[in-house]
């Protein structure tokens, strides 16, 4: 396996950095690269107890041998970025893309007074919608001018090819989710870049032949912040009752949430010519998966919706999350003859 692109198949916040970060304790990549929009993602990783918030880091970063990289395409917030950094002490093994477009403070203050897109939208409130306007008019500064950031700066894209020839593993993490795209999603209520597999492949610099495995990463049911339609969606009492209730990892906003949604899925395969799905908080739903690791061990219900997933949607259900601690997973990849 060389590869593989991590992308979201509902509206973002289906897990991916649980995903990711148990991909890189496991298959040890030797560099993961975010590509995406930018510091409107918000990754929870758990790792032996200790839970880290990230917005701009790879979530990739709890195998200390991988390298740290971010794409070409992903915005990029200096404060944001420095403080990861440092809270981390990853600082050695970071690279920044030197044509990563930068937010600054005027973006933010955009996003959080602009009666359209705080109103209307509902964004994250982060910058990423006024700093993208400001790359497409051209007139955005790019990371390679900020001084600060001046120890990060190189050519990833340069990096990951290189990597990919050698043979080495290279994981792609994308962000958000594929019904948020700007092109495939539930416009206008959508981020404000295409953010399916390829378009996480642009924003690192990386064509289709590049990629192995498109895993695409679904919640065992289904959340959205913001506004937007949301079919099913439950009332908030109803979620609360089911455990599904959550809160954004970035705005603290309460998560709006619907049962697994077959149509949605099947689409989102499409998309992203998904060869695999990895499912998470399979233990909100069958608290009798709870830390399990063991394929064999699950529920029969459990056991039931991964095959009506599979019988549904046509690709293997690779990776079941069972829990929030990256150890906490089913790897069924060996047995599925996936590596
Ligand atoms: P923006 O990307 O901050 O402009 O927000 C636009 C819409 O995308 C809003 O509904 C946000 O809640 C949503 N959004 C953006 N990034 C994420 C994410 O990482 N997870 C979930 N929703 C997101
Ligand atoms: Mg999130």
């Amino acid at each position: 396996m060389t590869c593989t692109v991590i992308v979201g198949g509902f509206f973002g916040d289906e897990g991916k950095g649980k995903i990711v970060s148990y991909l890189a304790i496991k298959d040890n990549p030797k560099i993961a690269v975010r590509g995406g929009v930018g510091p409107n993602a918000g990754h929870t990783v758990v790792f032996k107890g200790t839970e880290s918030k990230l917005r701009m880091l790879p979530s990739a970063l709890i195998n200390e041998k991988t390298k740290l990289m971010i794409g070409a395409g992903v915005l990029v917030d200096p404060n944001v970025l420095m403080r990861e950094i440092a809270q981390f002490n990853v600082g050695n093994r970071v690279t920044i893309d030197k044509q990563c477009g930068i937010i600054e403070e005027k973006h933010i203050e955009k996003d959080r007074s602009d009666a359209y897109l705080k109103g209307k939208i509902g964004t994250t409130g982060t910058g990423c919608g006024p700093a993208n306007v400001e790359r497409i008019m051209r007139i955005a500064r790019l990371s390679k001018d900020v001084p600060s950031l001046s120890n990060y700066i190189g050519d990833v894209s340069f990096l990951v090819n290189d990597a990919l020839s050698r043979g080495e593993t290279v994981h792609v993490e994308g962000t958000q989710g594929t019904y948020i795209s700007l092109y495939h999603g539930t416009y206008p209520f959508v981020t404000t870049k295409d953010v399916t597999a390829s378009a996480i492949c642009a924003d690192v610099g990386i064509g289709p032949k590049a990629v192995n495995n498109v895993l695409i990463v679904f919640k065992a049911y289904v959340t959205r912040v913001g506004a937007g339609e949301l079919p099913g969606e439950l009332s908030e009492q109803e979620a609360e009752k089911k455990g599904w209730l959550e809160r954004a990892t970035v705005t603290g906003r309460t998560r709006r949430s619907a049962p697994f949604n077959y149509e949605l899925a099947k689409r989102a395969v499409m998309l992203n010519s998904a060869n695999q799905i990895a499912i998470t908080k399979f233990d909100i739903l069958f608290p009798a998966a709870k830390n399990l690791r063991d394929f064999s061990l699950l529920p029969a219900e459990a056991k039931k919706m991964v095959e009506n997933i599979e019988n549904g949607i046509k690709i293997p259900v690779s990776i079941i999350s069972t829990g929030a601690d990256a150890e906490a997973t089913i790897d069924r990849r060996k047995e599925l003859g996936l590596i």
